[in-house]
């Protein structure tokens, strides 16, 4: 049989169709976005690379009756054709928006993009490197969802004349390497966080329309759901062997990250102070909410949350914050004691945020979550 020529890649059935999808080629190489994309900074997203044969050799039996209906449902593939522009997608005005909105938005979109893409990555090579039928197929399903949502916001940036070259940041973009477990960690909660950060910011635009300034939000709740089936897969494979979540050296990594996810996340958002004002949300008000949904989420397979509550929390990510706009300042003016200072003092705020005790639980055990907001 011929092949099928897809024309988008919310259309395609695996990772590979979506990436030779036609809103994925002749990406116009639009330097800034790129070289945005291609930071390498404590506050950027990354790209990673892992020992793949060790994740090959999990083995998902003790899971299997949960494994095989998340991985039935994911191949059901209820997203399919979602994420391209249809006639909810509204006409967006990027030569009236204001420039700082503008600026900031896409920051935002090149961001997001990258992450995204940074997911396609990692999930396509485990799926090309493995053996295990299991593991392979969790992948390619995952893959192929973030190149689909890696592909829908390049075509929102493409409106505003320009896209993030996908095929050079492969190629180009420097990897970290990972032990797998810390894939497990890092991985889980940026899919658990990704999805209450989509969740929460489609309620807030659902009850105050008049906020939604871009109709890529619309997109949202099925995005979300998307991330969330992915953190399921990974609570999942954490859950198939006690030892990532219950040994004391594993617990402290887990604070560790979520200790470093939840503080680079309010960094980040503080970072784009007009974006959120255009949403209507309050920063300090969003990180709480997303902090919270996250947290009660994460019972299902971590044993300890944050403790969120305790004032010395706030406390230290605002330390955190002020640390961080000294050092952006630093950087640029090319200050080398206030420099030196600033790492000192955000250095601090992260030991000071993670050595606030954690809340500890019981794990459930079943694992198994439906998106609750
Ligand atoms: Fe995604
Ligand atoms: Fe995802």
């Amino acid at each position: 049989m011929k092949d099928t020529a897809y024309t988008h890649s919310a259309d395609a059935s695996t990772v590979e169709e979506a990436l030779a999808a036609d809103n994925h080629q002749g990406i116009v190489d639009s330097e800034g976005a790129t070289a945005l994309a291609m930071q390498n900074t404590l506050l950027t997203p990354r790209f990673y690379t892992t020992d793949f044969d060790e994740m090959d050799s999990l083995d998902v039996s003790s899971v299997r009756e949960d494994w095989d209906k998340l991985i039935a449902q994911m191949k059901s593939d209820p997203n399919k054709g979602h994420f391209k522009k249809n006639e909810d997608w509204d006409h967006v005005d990027w030569d009236g928006m204001e420039p700082k909105l503008k600026a900031e938005f896409i920051d935002f979109l090149v961001s997001s993009c990258t992450a995204e893409f940074s997911g396609c990555v990692l999930y396509k090579e485990m799926k090309r490197r493995g053996n295990n039928d299991d593991i392979v197929t969790l992948f390619q399903l995952m893959a192929r969802d973030e190149a689909r949502h890696a592909g829908f916001i390049n075509d929102a940036l493409r409106e505003a004349g320009i896209a993030v070259n996908l095929g050079f940041l492969t190629q180009k973009k420097k990897y970290t390497y990972f032990r797998p477990k810390f894939i497990y960690y890092a991985t889980y909660l940026s899919e658990k966080i990704g999805y209450a950060r989509y969740i929460t910011i489609y309620r807030h635009l659902e009850a105050n329309p008049e906020h939604r300034f871009h109709p890529i939000f619309k997109w949202f709740r099925e995005w979300c759901n998307d991330e969330f089936s992915h953190g399921e897969a990974f609570a999942l494979l954490m859950k198939s062997d006690p030892k990532f979540t219950e040994t004391w050296v594993n617990k402290l990594w887990i604070k560790f990250f979520l200790t470093a996810v939840y503080s680079t996340m309010y960094v980040r958002d503080h970072q784009r102070p007009v974006f959120h004002a255009a949403l209507g949300v309050d920063p300090d008000w969003y990180a709480h909410e997303v902090f919270t949904k996250t947290s009660e989420i994460t019972k299902q397979i971590f044993p300890i949350t944050l403790d969120i509550e305790n004032p010395r929390w706030q406390r230290g990510l605002e330390a955190m914050q002020r640390a961080n706009v000294d050092l952006a300042d630093a950087k640029a003016n090319g200050k080398f004691f206030k420099r030196i200072g600033a790492s000192i003092r955000a250095g601090a705020a992260f030991i000071g945020l993670f050595t606030t005790p954690a809340n500890k639980h019981t794990a459930p055990a079943s694992v198994r979550l439906e998106p609750a907001y």
